[in-house]
């Protein structure tokens, strides 16, 4: 009989846990069944998600950000349907389909001023690794400099730039790169200074606890690496294709104004429409013939599938579909009333301490509370694991009212929301009704914190920590 995908998936009787359980990776999927997160989901469409039981869920977690168009959108969808059925001459490898030229020319059309070249990757960690060795082609220099706290993807290269130590240990000795505090233009000058290094690296907003830059960080960051020689990277991977309400988060501090262009960007996730991974490095173009300097040296960096067909077909669907229904702008004024709403409703919690973000790129961080017995909770949770409190909330989100989100890092009390950029505003309005009565109901004594606190000590998190549930995005 011939393969049957539907078939295959009607006549499985697993549940997509047992099998990740069994063959893809035991401890998370214990790590879910304790939080409560083994629902059975099923389907997938905009912002929402539904289970095995006909719930519809808010996707406040967005795969990572890849949906920035929502999942299965109908026009990249048919895009796909059509690469196939045209029976396209994909990767000849010696020789060249027209895709990807194609996506190149739209991308860099959309791009920072002076970025002019592009180079396919299958993800984003693909890019840094692209960035770190177009960098040190460029300049003859070694050293990169990058931020704490800063996420740049979990391949070997893109480890020696994370600034998160609970990523890079375990792993043996990296890249021998230095580490700088994020938003901090003097300590970037001090670096820059000794004239070795061959670039900097940063998110322009960080996604470990949605960091954002003072006003003249980026705009400072882009003068110093000009005046010392240094590449600027703008890893644009999680703030990309519309994110925070623009289409490049670096607009927003440099406004368009081509002296503050990087010299590479870094772009993946939402390209790829959520259906197939897809990656661009974009960069000037004397960086690029620094890389490929000679015909001999044309191939010197190259990835098998980065300019396969499927992928340049989301590409550029994704593109149009972000242009034409106005997805950005939908970021920024649905943004723009979550964080609002969020900031008015939650600030009556005494658990409640901030709201920031940009666009659809939203933090919610809680701080100690000031009654006696909430405190002696507060100091019970954090002191049986420093990340636990944020599933106090993310539980009751989830089970009671249907929204998935996910923390914000490691050891910090963050709630990270990246959905589709297509929410709508009723759906913002929900997710701020619900946080509201969750976080109310934090407050209570034997409220989620305590249940939280009970049901996770019972399993043993040391062995299988609740920090083991922390996204890698
Ligand atoms: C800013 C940033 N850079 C790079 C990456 C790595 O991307 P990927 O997981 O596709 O390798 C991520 C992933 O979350 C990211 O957020």
């Amino acid at each position: 009989m011939p393969f049957d995908l539907r078939q295959s998936l009607a006549v499985d009787n697993h549940q997509s846990l047992d099998l990740v359980e069994q063959y893809i990776n035991p401890a998370f999927a214990k790590v879910l069944r304790i939080l409560g997160f083994d629902v059975n989901y099923t389907r997938g469409q905009g912002a929402y998600l539904w289970d095995d039981k006909g719930n519809r869920y808010i996707d406040c977690l967005g795969g990572y950000g890849v949906f920035n168009c929502g999942r299965n959108h109908p026009v990249i969808r048919q895009a796909l349907h059509d690469a196939m059925d045209l029976d396209l001459p994909n990767l000849i490898k010696m020789g060249q389909a027209k895709l990807s030229g194609m996506l190149a020319r739209e991308l860099v059309k959309t791009a920072p001023p002076g970025l002019e070249m592009v180079f396919f990757t299958n993800c984003g960690a693909g890019g840094v690794d692209t960035a770190i060795k177009y960098a040190r082609a460029a300049t003859g220099r070694d050293r990169i400099v990058y931020c704490k706290k800063g996420f740049h993807g979990l391949s070997v290269g893109a480890l020696s730039v994370n600034g998160n130590e609970e990523f890079r240990s375990g792993f043996g000795s990296l890249m021998p790169f230095t580490a700088i505090p994020y938003n901090d233009l003097a300590a970037l000058e001090a670096e820059l200074a000794k004239k070795d290094v061959a670039g900097f690296i940063c998110e322009p907003i960080q996604g470990k606890g949605v960091n954002m830059p003072s006003d003249e960080y980026l705009p400072g960051v882009a003068k110093l690496c000009k005046k010392y020689g240094s590449l600027y990277i703008d890893d644009e991977v999680q703030t990309g294709y519309g994110r925070t309400g623009k289409m490049w988060a670096w607009e927003h501090w440099a406004g368009g104004d081509e002296s503050l262009s990087p010299d590479i960007m870094i772009t993946a996730k939402a390209l790829s429409g959520g259906y197939v991974p897809a990656g661009a490095v974009i960069s000037k173009r004397w960086v690029h013939e620094k890389v490929f300097s000679s015909l001999d040296r044309c191939v010197v960096h190259s990835t098998t599938f980065g300019q396969n067909d499927m992928a340049m077909a989301a590409g550029l669907a994704t593109l149009a579909v972000l242009r034409e229904e106005k997805i950005v702008e939908n970021a920024a004024t649905v943004g723009a009333f979550l964080q609002e709403g969020l900031r008015a409703t939650l600030s009556k919690h005494e658990l409640f301490k901030e709201v920031r973000g940009k666009g659809l790129m939203v933090a919610v961080e809680f701080g100690p509370p000031k009654g006696m017995m909430l405190k002696a909770q507060w100091a019970m949770i954090h002191k049986l694991d420093p990340s636990l409190f944020p599933q106090a909330v993310l539980i009751p989100l989830l089970t009671d009212h249907h929204v998935l989100a996910q923390t914000a890092g490691h050891h910090i009390d963050v709630i990270k929301l990246i959905p589709p950029l297509v929410l709508s505003q009723a759906d913002a309005q929900h997710v701020i009704n619900a946080f509201d009565i969750v976080v109310g109901n934090c407050c209570k004594l034997s409220g989620p914190m305590w249940e939280v606190g009970k049901r996770l000590a019972g399993n043993s998190l040391k062995r299988s920590p609740a920090s083991q549930a922390q996204p890698v995005a």
